[in-house]
């Protein structure tokens, strides 16, 4: 609210002591934050304006003089004898130059391109200080709140890469080496977690960080154990008989002979140009790596004048931490609407106040089914947090509760399907709820553009605006129906001119030829993807001898349950599918198949992942020729992946996580090859 008047400023750093520390528990304690960082920073900043320019207001226990939130009582206190301090944050190439002007002024030596600057990446996920005695891993602890942490001790030694001992090339070990750095879940594992809890309906984390936190600060280490978690050392903390180094990076060099993993992408460079590329290439890239940075640390090479330049009560002067624009913004969430699908699933979705996030707008965004709505606890009027991470689908993680409105209600799923007024029916134990109606123009508008998308008939020029055109004018009521329109039926209607009207005609006319597991596919048959199509096609040849052949005999195919079997019968007994079939078979649809032989299992046993477009193939398609080869075809990448097949702009994580996993990655050139033989092209390169 505007009141015209500017707000007195001791009220206001009043409110805004309160808000931020509310917010450091809900991040640092409760693993559960309500707004993004970026917005966490700003209120930060605003105090931290307020206060500079009314000194008087200044407080030793403002948010701005402490870091992070006290420990939880969960955990045994454990005191830094080395206080874990915060960064200093630059937002601009501006605010890191005036970083180096601020050094400058303490140290000439630090101006001009000769200063060497030690470049990281800034890692987003939990702060861990791990003790070591005499070379042996005795206490992992939390930042807590820079002086006292929480002991994680049990659920660090979880960790895999967390070394219980130093390795053997650093002895003599020192008597006390405290190893700092970040505890960090892997993008390509926090997307498996979610996949997995999605599918137990359970809350879904709403971040890698959150995930990595919520992992690391468990009561019961066996839990943290299940976790796939990963550790970056980057700092020492209290140090006692050990070596000594003269530099940051020698520090670095020592850890990683110790047996810590040390993050392969820090550079060392001289001046603050060389910095600002180091961030610019960063912030473009940030997500070709399979974990997720926020920014990138810059920090003084050299230990003696670190010493020199000191810390104020919050961060080093020495470091500054260059944030990239954030993935996660806040926004109103104004409805949420229910969308149908060609099977009936409803599924909700977000309307949202349109927000910029990772550079392109957000207005609508999933919300999976009715549980997640009510385990996120989102309602229509919240403001929501919003995330879109690279080329993530965008999703809404959950409500600012402290900005809810009094009173607010809880959304409640439609017993009407918005399409068709029928009744929208959750089954006892199923997370998903249907329209029931077959004749609801939602579902059947969805029906036909699957039948025309690429993993089915592949009808190019048909999407989701032409179908609604088209059965909206009575044109078209089924997918039958496609084959049956004459020129003179499109022609001077919205959107068609001459040539859209023959090439769609032509489309059309070209996807008679498509074999029969294509069509099995493009029917929207429930439970029928592409490996039971290509199984049930090459069983039976023939669309006529798969109708004819009994649930039973269907289920005797190797692969096809009695669920896709009993599915299958039902489909093709229903007296309108048979009027549709009809239709489909007078126009000269082919109903014969398989056009390709038996395919050999050249893949057994094998996980095949691709990403990016390829360009003779939609990737169900890729996908569905490995699993007709008895391969699997993954979202994700592991250590167990055979090969990763990459196209056109492939996604970065998976790339990366196929190099951290020694995976190898090839083009579309090799994948016939690897469709053919089960193996990749050639034992040397190309
Ligand atoms: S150095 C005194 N280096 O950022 C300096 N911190 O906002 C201690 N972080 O608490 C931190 N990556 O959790 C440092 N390469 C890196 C980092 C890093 C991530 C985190 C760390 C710290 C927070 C400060």
């Amino acid at each position: 609210m505007t009141t015209g008047q500017a707000p007195d400023p001791a009220q206001r750093v009043e409110e805004l002591r309160r808000l931020i520390e509310y917010h450091n528990v809900r991040y640092h304690q409760l693993d559960d934050p309500e707004i993004s960082d970026a917005e966490y920073d700003s209120l930060v900043r605003e105090l931290r304006g307020l206060e500079e320019a009314h000194p008087d207001l200044a407080d030793a226990s403002s948010p701005t003089a402490t870091v992070g939130a006290a420990p939880s009582p969960l955990f045994a206190p454990v005191r830094h004898r080395v206080p874990m301090m915060s960064l200093d944050n630059a937002f601009t190439e501006d605010e890191l130059l005036a970083w180096g002007r601020r050094l400058e002024r303490l140290d000439p030596d630090l101006a001009g391109p000769g200063a060497v600057f030690v470049c990281e990446l800034k890692i987003d996920g939990v702060a861990i200080s791990l003790r070591y005695e005499e070379g042996v891993l005795v206490t992992g602890a939390t930042r807590g709140n820079g002086l006292v942490g929480e002991d994680v001790t049990a659920n660090v030694r979880t960790v895999g890469l967390i070394p219980d001992r130093l390795g053997e090339d650093v002895t003599p070990y020192p008597r006390v080496l405290e190893v700092r750095g970040e505890l960090y879940m892997p993008v390509s594992a926090f997307e498996e977690l979610n996949r997995r809890r999605l599918e137990a309906g359970e809350r879904t984390f709403a971040n890698p960080r959150n995930s990595a936190a919520g992992s690391l600060r468990q009561k019961d280490a066996s839990i943290t154990a299940t976790r796939e978690l990963a550790f970056w050392a980057y700092q020492l903390g209290e140090v006692d008989g050990g070596p000594q180094f003269a530099s940051h990076h020698e520090t670095l060099e020592w850890l990683s002979r110790a047996g810590l993993p040390v993050n392969p992408e820090i550079r060392s460079v001289k001046g603050l140009g060389e910095v600002f590329s180091f961030c610019q290439h960063w912030q473009e890239h940030r997500h070709d790596l399979d974990y997720e940075i926020d920014g990138v640390v810059v920090k003084v090479d050299d230990l003696a004048k670190r010493a020199e330049l000191g810390s104020t009560h919050h961060h080093p002067r020495w470091a500054i931490a260059y944030k990239f624009p954030p993935e996660e913004r806040t926004t109103k969430l104004k409805e949420i609407m229910v969308s149908i699908g060609k099977s009936g699933k409803a599924t909700p979705f977000a309307v949202l106040e349109p927000v910029v996030v990772s550079g392109s707008t957000v207005g609508l965004a999933s919300l999976h089914n009715e549980d997640q709505v009510r385990l996120k606890d989102v309602r229509p009027g919240d403001t929501v947090m919003v995330r879109k991470a690279g080329d993530v689908i965008p999703e809404v993680i959950g409500p600012v509760l402290s900005l809810r409105p009094e009173g607010l209600p809880e959304w409640r799923f439609p017993d009407a399907c918005p399409r068709c007024g029928g009744p929208l029916v959750r089954l006892e134990g199923e997370s998903d709820t249907f329209c029931t109606n077959l004749d609801c123009p939602g579902q059947r508008d969805q029906r036909i553009v699957h039948f025309a998308s690429r993993s089915g008939m592949d009808i190019e020029g048909l999407g989701e605006q032409r179908v609604a055109q088209l059965t909206s004018l009575g044109l078209v009521a089924d997918v039958g129906d496609l084959y049956y329109l004459r020129r003179e039926d499109l022609i001077g209607l919205e959107g068609f001119a001459e040539l859209s009207v023959a090439n769609l005609l032509s489309a059309i006319e070209a996807s008679k030829d498509r074999p029969l597991d294509r069509l099995l596919v493009a029917l929207s048959i429930r439970h029928v993807g592409g490996s039971g199509a290509a199984l049930l096609a090459r069983a039976f040849g023939h669309l006529d001898r798969i109708a004819a052949a009994s649930p039973e005999q269907l289920a005797a195919v190797e692969g096809i349950g009695p669920t896709i079997a009993r599915s299958v019968h039902e489909f093709l007994h229903s007296e309108h599918n048979q009027a549709v079939l009809d239709k489909l078979r007078r126009a000269g649809v082919n109903m014969a198949g398989p056009a390709a032989p038996a395919l050999a299992p050249t893949l057994a046993g094998k996980s095949v992942v691709v990403t990016g477009t390829l360009s003779g193939w939609s990737r169900e398609a890729a996908e569905e020729a490995i699993v007709a080869r008895g391969g699997k075809a993954p979202g994700s990448v592991s250590k167990r992946t055979f090969a990763v097949v990459a196209g056109e702009a492939p996604g970065a994580a998976k790339l990366s996580a196929a190099e951290a996993a020694g995976v190898p990655v090839v083009g579309e050139e090799a994948f016939a090859h690897l469709l053919e033989t089960g193996e990749l092209p050639g034992a040397g390169p190309g």
